[in-house]
C-alpha cells in the first residue's frame, strides 16, 4: 500500500543493530589504560603505519600506556590501502609477544589492518573466505580478541564499522569484509589527536565521511535509522570541513568532523553504492587516496543517479543549506549536487582524474574492477560495464 507520501508500506520492514561504545572527547584517549584493563586487556598489539609514528602522534597513545605501567607490542608495518603484508606479520607479532588484546591507532588503512589481524587471531581460513561479494561474513565468529580502535583521522569511521578493506594479492582487488562481530569493543573518538592532519588530508578524509553519508543516504534498501544520520553526518560535513581545513586546531570544527566520520560509518550499514565501486580501483590501479578518488567520482555519481533519487538529493541539499524555498524538486535537487561539489572544491579537491594522474589508458581496467566490486549492488540505479566507462570518462 502506498502512502500519501509515497512510501509502501510491504517494503517498511528490516534488521537494524547499533554499533559499539564510544568514548568521545579532546583527551579521552587518557584513559586507554582503565580501558583496556576494563575489557581484560594486559598486554596489548598497538597495530597502526610507519607515518603516524614519524609524525610523533604514536606518543600521545603509548604514553598513558606507559605511565599506568602497561606492557606493549608495536606493529607498525601497515602499508597505505592494505595488503595482506599488513595483515599476517601483525599476526606473527601478536603471537610472538603473547599478547591478548589489539589497540588500533590511525585512519582507516590501520584501523582496518588490525581489524584482519584481529580476525585472523582465531579464524585460520584464507582471508579470501570472508569476501563480502561472497558472503564471506557467515564464517566470521564471535571468537575474536579484544580491541580498542583509535581514530586519528575523520573519515573511514572503521571504528565505528563493522567493515575491514584489505587489498587482496589473490584476487588484486579491494575487499571487504563485513560482520557484526569485526565492530571494535570500544572505539576511542579523541579529536585532538586528528588537530595535526595537514590540510589536504583532512580534506580527503573528510570527503570519504561526506561520501558515506550521501551514498547511505541515497542506497536501496530500507533503513529508517540510517537515514536520519546520513542526513545530519552531510549537515555536518558542510557546516565544518571548510572550517577543519582551514584552521587544523580548531578543535569544534574538528570534534563536529569527527562526528560525521561516525555517523557515515554507522548510516552505511544500510548500504554505499557506485562512488566507492569507481574509488576502490582508482585506489588498487593508480594509488590515489580512498577520500580524493571519492571526491571526483562524487558529483557525476549523483547526476547519474538524479533521475532515481530525485527526492532524497532534494534533502542532501537542504542538509548542505542549499535549498531554495519552493523551488521544483528537480531543481533542489541540482542545488544539492551543485553545492557538493563546491563544498569540494572549496577545501582544494582537485575536480579532474587527469589532474592526480589517471590515464585514457588506466579506464578499461578500472572498469572491470569497478563491476567486480560490491558497493554498487545498492546503488539506486544499475550500473552496467558502460556506465562506469562514461563515468570514468566523464571524471578524466
Ligand atoms: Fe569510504
Amino acid at each position: 500500500m502506498v502512502t500519501a507520501l509515497g512510501t509502501d508500506v510491504r517494503e517498511m520492514s528490516g534488521t537494524f543493530a547499533f554499533p559499539t561504545r564510544i568514548e568521545f572527547g579532546a583527551g579521552v584517549v587518557e584513559k586507554l589504560p582503565g580501558l583496556l584493563a576494563g575489557i581484560g586487556v594486559k598486554h596489548p598489539l598497538v597495530v597502526t603505519d610507519a607515518g603516524l609514528v614519524k609524525v610523533g602522534l604514536l606518543g600521545s597513545i603509548t604514553g598513558p600506556l606507559d605511565r599506568a605501567g602497561m606492557k606493549w607490542t608495536l606493529f607498525d608495518g601497515v602499508e597505505p590501502n592494505p595488503t595482506e603484508k599488513s595483515v599476517f606479520p601483525g599476526v606473527d607479532a601478536y603471537r610472538a609477544a603473547g599478547c591478548d588484546g589489539i589497540v588500533a591507532v590511525g585512519g582507516g588503512s590501520a584501523i582496518d589492518a588490525a581489524k584482519a589481524i584481529r580476525l585472523k587471531i582465531h579464524h585460520p581460513q584464507p582471508l579470501e573466505i570472508f569476501d563480502d561479494t561472497q558472503d564471506g561474513g557467515r564464517f566470521v565468529t564471535a571468537n575474536l580478541p579484544p580491541m580498542v580502535a583509535i581514530a586519528t583521522t575523520s573519515g573511514t569511521g572503521s571504528e565505528v564499522s563493522r567493515s575491514t578493506v584489505i587489498h587482496l594479492e589473490s584476487n588484486n582487488r579491494k575487499t571487504v569484509i563485513f560482520s557484526p562481530y569485526l565492530i571494535p569493543t570500544i572505539a576511542v573518538a579523541d579529536p585532538a589527536l586528528t588537530a595535526g592532519l595537514p590540510p589536504a588530508l583532512t580534506a580527503y578524509t573528510g570527503a570519504d565521511a561526506l561520501t558515506h553519508n550521501v551514498e547511505a543516504y541515497l542506497s536501496k534498501g530500507f533503513h529508517p535509522i540510517a537515514d536520519p544520520l546520513a542526513l545530519r553526518g552531510v549537515q555536518l560535513v558542510g557546516r565544518y570541513l571548510r572550517r577543519a581545513v582551514r584552521q587544523g586546531d580548531d578543535l569544534e570544527a574538528r570534534a563536529q568532523m569527527m562526528i560525521a566520520s561516525m555517523l557515515g560509518a554507522i548510516a552505511f550499514q544500510k548500504g554505499l553504492g557506485a562512488t566507492h565501486s569507481l574509488a576502490h580501483p582508482l585506489s588498487s590501479i593508480c594509488g590515489l587516496h580512498h577520500g580524493l578518488s571519492n571526491a571526483i567520482m562524487l558529483p557525476h555519481v549523483l547526476e547519474f543517479n538524479k533521475p532515481h533519487r530525485t527526492r532524497r538529493l532534494a534533502d542532501l541539499a537542504e542538509a548542505l543549506e542549499a535549498s531554495t524555498l519552493d523551488a521544483p524538486t528537480e531543481e533542489v535537487a541540482r542545488a544539492g549536487i551543485l553545492a557538493l561539489s563546491t563544498l569540494l572544491h572549496d577545501v582544494g579537491i582537485p575536480t579532474r582524474l587527469s589532474d592526480v594522474g589517471v590515464r585514457e589508458e588506466h579506464v578499461p581496467k578500472l572498469v572491470a574492477q569497478a563491476v567486480e566490486d560490491g558497493c554498487h549492488q545498492l546503488n539506486p540505479r544499475p550500473c552496467t560495464a558502460e556506465d562506469f566507462e562514461r563515468l570514468y570518462r566523464a571524471a578524466l
